[in-house]
Order: structure tokens, then C-alpha cells, then sequence
């Protein structure tokens, strides 16, 4: 069987600057994968380079998704052809309300046209168990959100596309304990029906509740390690120093 994203010696650049170096990486086996490593090692470049970001040039390799080659598409195509980004640090848009934000989403997912009634039923009970505020819809996208509260809205999304392959950027980071376990359950119910998930994370605790089949690390610009769950326990315990040295 085809892996659902192999990357071959992705080679990308920012500004003239290379910040991904030859990265290889398969997801072959098993629904979640996690990708750790220091602060700057690339791997919010990588996750934008994966999604089709014009903010980076690819220099060298290639992006396969679903065994076709994807280096050269658009973000739009990517998106249709079932990849998700959960982002770092989620934009704000403060002219786009939160709900008819969600509604295009649905609307260019489904290609239906959901009844409001209906759409707001549906939203209310995935809110509700994201320990969501009902009024955040009426607000802006993100403006003046907590960050726990921009991070749930991203689960929201990913919960409403159901992607094939949801690429979740720090997701986990800066929740409380609560909301964590909230997050986390959220991911959980998507991997349940049938998403893909490469989550990118410094922690243990939400790799506790997402159990991946897999972890790499990805170090300067490189993936230098790639192992199963253990991984992340040891990194935990020791650190980085022990996989390259420094940066
Ligand atoms: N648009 C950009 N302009 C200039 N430099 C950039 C840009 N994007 C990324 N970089 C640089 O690339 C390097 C990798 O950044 P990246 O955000 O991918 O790291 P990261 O592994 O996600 O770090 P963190 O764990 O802190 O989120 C950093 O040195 C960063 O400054
Ligand atoms: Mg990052």
C-alpha cells in the first residue's frame, strides 16, 4: 500500500535561508505520528512546506500525498485533496465571523448548503463537548481569543473537515489541564474516524492520550531520529543533546 505521505530530501527556504535540509520522512504504518525537536529546529517551516505555504521556496525533493506528487500544488488543492493544518499560532481575522467562516468550510466540504437551524445544531454539540463558549461564533475569527481558545477552535475545524491527514501544529500548547484533556479528546475522535494525524508537540502528556505509532525528531532541518513511542519518553528524560549535539 501507498504511505499516506512520504517526503523525500525536502529541501526548503525562507528569506535565501535553507531551514529544511534533506528531510525523509514516511507515514506508512499506524494513524498518529509525532514529530518533536528543540525550539527553531523547522519544524513549523516543515509543517507549512507540507501544506503549500508560498512563504517558502522548496529548493530540492519532493512531497508525495496519497502517492501522487504534491510538491508544486497549491494550498487549495492540498486542502481538497484531504490535508489539514492546525496552526501554531492561528491568524486573526477580525471582519470574518467565526460561524460563517465554519459554514464555508462545511460548504466547501460537503458542497451542501446546510440549513442555519440545522449547522448551528450540529456546531453547538461538537462545541459543547470542546467546552466551547456558544457565543464565540458570533465574534471574529480568533480575535481577542485565549489561547486555549484559538487552539479548540482549530479542533473544531478539524472535527467539521475530518481530513484524511490532519498536520497539528503545537496544539497542545499553552492548555490547561482541562482543556488538554478536552483537546486531546477531540483529536482522538477525528483519528477515530478515520484521520491521519502528524502531531507536532514538545510534551509527553498529549502522546499519552493520542498513543503514536510512531515519533521522529527533527533536528536542524533534518530528521534524525524515527522510532516508536519510546521515543518521546526517552527525549522527555534526556533531552536532545544525545541525538546531534547542538544546533
Ligand atoms: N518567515 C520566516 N522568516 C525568517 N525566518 C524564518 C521564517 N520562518 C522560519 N524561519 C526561521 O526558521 C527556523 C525554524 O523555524 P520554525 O518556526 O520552523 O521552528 P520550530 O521547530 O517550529 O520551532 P518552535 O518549537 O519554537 O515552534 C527559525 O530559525 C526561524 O527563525
Ligand atoms: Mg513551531
Amino acid at each position: 500500500m501507498k504511505p499516506l505521505l512520504e517526503i523525500k530530501d525536502l529541501h526548503a527556504q525562507v528569506e535565501g535561508q535553507e531551514i529544511l535540509k534533506g528531510i525523509n520522512l514516511a507515514m506508512d504504518d499506524g494513524q498518529v505520528h509525532a514529530v518533536m525537536g528543540r525550539n527553531g529546529s523547522g519544524k513549523s517551516t516543515l509543517a507549512n512546506v507540507l501544506m503549500g505555504s508560498p512563504f517558502y521556496e522548496v529548493t530540492q525533493g519532493q512531497v508525495l500525498f496519497k502517492g501522487r506528487d504534491i510538491t508544486n500544488e497549491d494550498t487549495t488543492t492540498r486542502a481538497r485533496m484531504g490535508m489539514f493544518l492546525g496552526f501554531q499560532y492561528p491568524v486573526e481575522l477580525a471582519g470574518v465571523r467565526v460561524y460563517e467562516f465554519l459554514k464555508t468550510l462545511h460548504r466547501n466540504k460537503t458542497g451542501e448548503d446546510i440549513k442555519p437551524a440545522e449547522f448551528r445544531a450540529y456546531l453547538s454539540d461538537i462545541m459543547s463537548t470542546l467546552d466551547m463558549e456558544p457565543d464565540v461564533l458570533g465574534r471574529g475569527l480568533n480575535e481577542g481569543f485565549s489561547g486555549g481558545e484559538k487552539k479548540k477552535l482549530e479542533v473544531l475545524q478539524l472535527l467539521l473537515l475530518q481530513p484524511e491527514l490532519a498536520i497539528l501544529d503545537e496544539t497542545d500548547s499553552g492548555l490547561d489541564v482541562d482543556a488538554l484533556r478536552t483537546v486531546s479528546w477531540g483529536i482522538r475522535k477525528a483519528v477515530e474516524r478515520g484521520s491521519k494525524v502528524l502531531i507536532i508537540t514538545h510534551y509527553t502528556r498529549i502522546l499519552d492520550y493520542l498513543s503514536p505509532d510512531r515519533v521522529h525528531v527533527l533536528l536542524n532541518g533534518r530528521i534524525v531520529a524515527s522510532d516508536g513511542p519510546d521515543l518521546a519518553q526517552k527525549i522527555d528524560d534526556q533531552g536532545y543533546e544525545w541525538l546531534g549535539g547542538a544546533q
